[in-house]
């Protein structure tokens, strides 16, 4: 970790009656070091934290918006919760990765895409609906997949 990412978690660290309160927000300016957050990452963190490797790496995986291993250029969270289900959405992710050539949570070969599923996106009335970076987009039809991904590739977002 830079320096200047250890800084800024400690400073952070301030802000809070108790540092452990800093965890998440920590995360997040980690992550934007790499893009991601390896397992030294994590370590570093635990250790900044004096907390267990063990806590940091439950909430990585557990949290959506943390990566344990690099993603594209673009992430794209599509819901797989029940309102996003009933009308789509596990085809919906089906045919997002077999376009990409890809699994679920895997960067694409060219290095602009993840497709991760989620939880309930908070935007039902919009089922199926993904977030594409961080604009919502629904409800979204596999006919409309290939505009949705180009539209995407044009700009230049890094989730770093
Ligand atoms: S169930 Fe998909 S956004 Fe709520």
């Amino acid at each position: 970790m830079k320096e200047e990412t250890k800084e800024q978690i400690l400073q952070l660290q301030k802000k809070y009656p108790e540092k452990r309160s800093a965890l998440l927000p920590a995360l997040h300016v980690a992550q934007r070091e790499a893009g991601y957050l390896p397992l030294e990452m994590q370590q570093e963190v635990a250790q900044l934290f004096d907390i267990d490797l063990n806590e940091v790496h439950a909430i990585v995986t557990f949290y959506d918006m943390f990566f344990d291993q690099p993603v594209g250029k673009h992430v794209i969270h599509v819901c797989k919760n029940v309102s996003c289900m009933l009308r789509g959405s596990d085809e919906l992710i089906e045919h997002l990765c077999h376009k990409l050539q890809v699994k679920e949570r895997e960067r694409t070969a060219d290095g602009e895409f993840t497709i991760i599923p989620s939880e309930c996106l908070a935007a039902c009335d919009r089922a199926p609906m993904m977030i594409v970076d961080d604009q919502v987009v629904g409800p979204v039809r596999k006919e409309e997949v290939d505009r949705i991904l180009n539209e995407a590739k044009q700009k230049e977002r890094n989730h770093a």
